[in-house]
């Protein structure tokens, strides 16, 4: 990794410290860790598996490695039992991370990524029914897990694969075409997605109705329906057509609000037909077997997942059938150095099975695929009044959103949450809120100095307890992209970024900023510069549009 990375800067430097001492050791087996608390030291390294290769005892070998000379970068290095914790040179850092600041503007990203091509797939509707809260989380976790990524220098394809065709589409037409009386949505005065949906919970409603009464006729015609519109039947594929654009329109609307951009869009529609063909030569080939009603199945016992059913009696395809021709088209596409699927975890299971048939269809890459679970506003009054209407508006608009996208990235991306709205909106919590207020704060203490907000010398201003915790804290923003992406783990980088807030508000109400002498003024400026800088990136990592002003 290069790109600015002060931690593995000094990291480096003690390795080849220790290569110099030891030349029997090798760099890259020194193991280092983060302290669990910054007043133990703030970078660790642990001598357990450097003893044994230099045979001596780890406590020894701790006090031999922290008696080494070290550069001027390490203020101090302690031998703790089996550790040696270091501690780095607040002054020295401050000064090398603002003379990177404030001739840079990429800081926190990397390079492991270079020359290498990913693709996050998220959000993947249905398109009988509007986009809910699941899509809504894993829209910002796509989102946010690719910008980390494309930080890391990956060329992120963001994918998104559109369910439009089926058995459940057909429902929503069919109860449409019955019941409709060809109204449109802008006649309904809905949002497109939200009046097909609604047709889709009147044929639920009225096949409920129906079954009591022990009759099948709408579950008949709507099988029909399917195989109509398998074999082109122009009315029924006019049909699809007028109601997929109006559910289109509806999730263009939304994408749009939010944020979130697609760079290829893969339609169930095209893919399925080369997802029978897959099924078709799998069966000649004695991978898939006939079952006795026609449909054709795959069995997958030795991985313990049972038979699978992969095309349908009545030869039409099924979700399987599709996703099938979807990964396979994905890596025809694309070279593809890695593939992801951003669902939600009841999809475990048909991600299992789909990597499985894919691994026994013979796609060689289908080893290296994953699927990885990830899973009424107030604005301040006084100030509130001399801005216009609209301004308040948006502001409004990018605090709602910023609540709702921290609270889904807020919890680890495997892990399930309630949403509360309440907590979400709320400027004092584990929020988003509570995140822009942090950074609007600090614009306007910049924008008070007046001092057109360049980094200036603050030679010879000794960094409190409390300053020297916040510059620890920026310097370990490269690490934090670094664990969030590998992890898959966007929390990683919520928990960060609301932790640097939290020490930043705190600080600021113990020390004075702007009435204090020439230097410490100077410093402490600069450090707002860094903080907000470093917001800001989160901020806009996490796809919130970071706030000048509340
Ligand atoms: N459309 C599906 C749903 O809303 C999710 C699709 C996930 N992606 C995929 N390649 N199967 O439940």
């Amino acid at each position: 990794m290069t790109g600015f990375h002060p931690l593995e800067h000094i990291r480096r430097q003690i390795s080849s410290a220790v290569v110099r001492a030891f030349p029997d050791m090798k760099a890259d087996l020194l193991k280092f860790e983060t302290p669990p608390d910054p007043a133990l030291g703030h970078i660790a390294l642990s001598c357990f598996s450097l003893a044994k290769t230099l045979r001596k005892n780890p406590q020894e070998t701790a006090s031999g490695i922290a008696d080494l000379p070290y550069s001027d970068d390490i203020a101090e290095a302690k031998a703790v039992g089996p550790y040696v914790n270091f501690f780095i040179n607040t002054e020295k850092t401050a000064r090398t991370l603002f003379g990177y600041l404030s001739g840079n503007h990429d800081y926190g990203s990397g390079t492991e990524g270079q020359g290498k091509t990913i693709m996050v797939e998220f959000s993947s509707p249905n398109t009988n029914k509007p986009l809910h809260i699941g899509h809504a989380r894993n829209n910002t976790l796509g989102m946010t897990f690719s910008n980390l990524m494309e930080k890391l220098g990956y060329k992120v394809i963001r994918a998104n694969l559109v369910n439009d065709r089926g058995i459940h589409i057909c429902k929503s037409m069919l109860a449409y075409q019955k019941w409709g009386n060809a109204q449109t949505p802008e006649q309904a005065d809905k949002k497109g997605d939200r009046f097909v949906g609604d047709w889709y919970v009147a044929y639920s409603k009225a096949e409920k109705a129906e079954a009591e009464t022990g009759k099948k006729d709408l579950e008949n015609e709507v099988r029909e329906m399917l195989i109509r519109w398998e074999n082109d039947d122009p009315d029924v594929r006019a049909l699809w057509k007028k109601m997929n654009g109006w559910v289109h329109d509806g999730f263009k609307t939304t994408y749009d609000r939010t944020g979130v951009k697609f760079d290829r869009y893969y339609y169930e529609s095209d893919l399925y037909v080369g997802g029978r063909e897959e099924v078709l030569k799998a069966l000649d080939q004695g991978i898939c077997t006939k079952e006795d009603n026609g449909a054709v199945s795959i069995d997958l016992s030795d991985l313990k997942l049972g038979k699978k059913i992969l095309l349908r009696g009545d030869g039409t395809s099924i979700y399987m059938t599709q996703d099938v021709y979807t990964a396979i088209s994905k890596h025809r596409d694309y070279p593809l150095d890695g593939s992801f699927y951003v669902v939600a975890d009841e999809q475990d299971n048909h991600f299992r099975v789909l990597f499985a048939v894919l691994k026994k269809f013979g796609h060689e890459w289908a080893n290296r695929f994953k699927a990885e679970a990830m899973r009424e506003l107030r604005i301040r009054e006084e100030r509130a009044a001399s801005r216009p209407e609209s301004e308040l508006l948006e502001t409004a608009e990018i605090i709602s959103q910023s609540a709702v996208k921290y609270m889904m990235l807020r919890t680890t991306a495997a892990k399930g949450f309630m949403f509360d709205i309440k907590e979400a909106l709320s400027f004092d919590g584990v929020t988003g809120p509570y995140l822009q207020y942090t950074h609007a704060r600090i614009a306007s203490i910049l924008d008070k100095a007046g001092d057109g907000g360049k980094y200036t010398d603050n030679g010879g201003h000794k960094w409190n307890e409390d300053e020297a915790l916040i510059l620890l804290s920026l310097c370990r923003f490269p690490d934090v992209i670094i664990s969030a992406a590998k992890e898959r783990n966007p929390s990683v980088l919520a928990g960060y970024v609301y932790d640097l807030c939290r020490a930043f508000n705190r600080y600021y109400v113990a020390s004075p900023i702007l009435k204090t002498d020439d230097i410490t003024r100077a410093a402490r400026l600069n450090l707002c510069r860094a903080v907000k800088y470093v917001i800001r990136e989160s901020l806009t990592l996490m796809t919130i549009t970071p706030l000048e002003r509340m």
